[in-house]
């Protein structure tokens, strides 16, 4: 998109990324957790948030849950809801990005269009795809939220792996397979690889 007429964008001026990592003594990236509902994504973000904190690393999560009573109050499960919703959370995420910190997001994401809508405003370098999978039997069985059951029986509509499709991501960055790890297992794995992405270098 081009900039519109009589805006004047302040980028340049005011305290740039680097600055604000090295004083958090942190690389800030966003861990971008995609999955059907129930795969475990935000028990898997709040896990690593926890790990992270006591490591001194300052996160935000950004969570399909809490945002859609926010900021994204007025969008539903229609396609274009969907990549509205998702296009909103990029943004802000990177606003969190450029502000150093580390940001956590779960959202079902379902389609590869979508999330690279969300890759392409925070750039590839700094987009961490992480695809929590469970299959749709197995989402549909652990049911938490009682949702499966609704879209069943027609309460719910749009609801992904039911009506609408989930693709999984061809090449995420990590592939942490709910149905055969522990919920502490896979929060370590988490943890341990997204590290070194974390770990500020200040002679780099
Ligand atoms: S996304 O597709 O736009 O990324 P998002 O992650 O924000 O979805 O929201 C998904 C959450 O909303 C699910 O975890 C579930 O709790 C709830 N939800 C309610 N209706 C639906 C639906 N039709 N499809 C998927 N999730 C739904």
């Amino acid at each position: 998109m081009t900039t519109p007429d009589n805006i004047h964008p302040v980028f340049d001026k005011i305290i740039d990324r680097k600055t604000k990592q090295d004083f958090l003594n942190q690389k800030s990236k966003v861990l971008w957790f995609t999955g059907l509902s129930g795969s475990g994504k935000s028990t898997i973000a709040i896990g690593v948030e926890k790990m992270l904190f006591d490591k001194s690393f300052l996160t935000q999560i950004i969570d399909g849950d809490n945002i859609r009573t926010g900021i994204n109050n007025n969008l539903g499960f229609s396609i274009d809801d969907r990549y509205e919703n998702i296009r909103r959370v990029a943004e802000i995420s990177k606003l969190f990005l450029n502000c150093g910190i580390i940001t956590i997001n779960s959202f079902v994401s379902p389609t590869i269009k979508i999330r690279n809508i969300a890759k392409n405003i925070i750039g590839d370098n700094d987009f961490i795809e992480i695809y929590v999978k469970a299959s749709l039997e197995e989402c549909e069985r652990r049911d938490v939220k009682g949702l499966y059951k609704k879209a069943r029986n027609g309460e719910l509509k749009n609801f992904t792996g039911i009506h609408q499709k989930f693709e999984e991501p061809k090449k995420p960055f990590l592939v942490i397979d709910t149905e055969k790890l522990s919920k502490q297992e896979a929060i370590n794995i988490v943890f341990k690889k997204i590290l070194p992405l974390i770990t500020n270098n200040k002679n780099e």
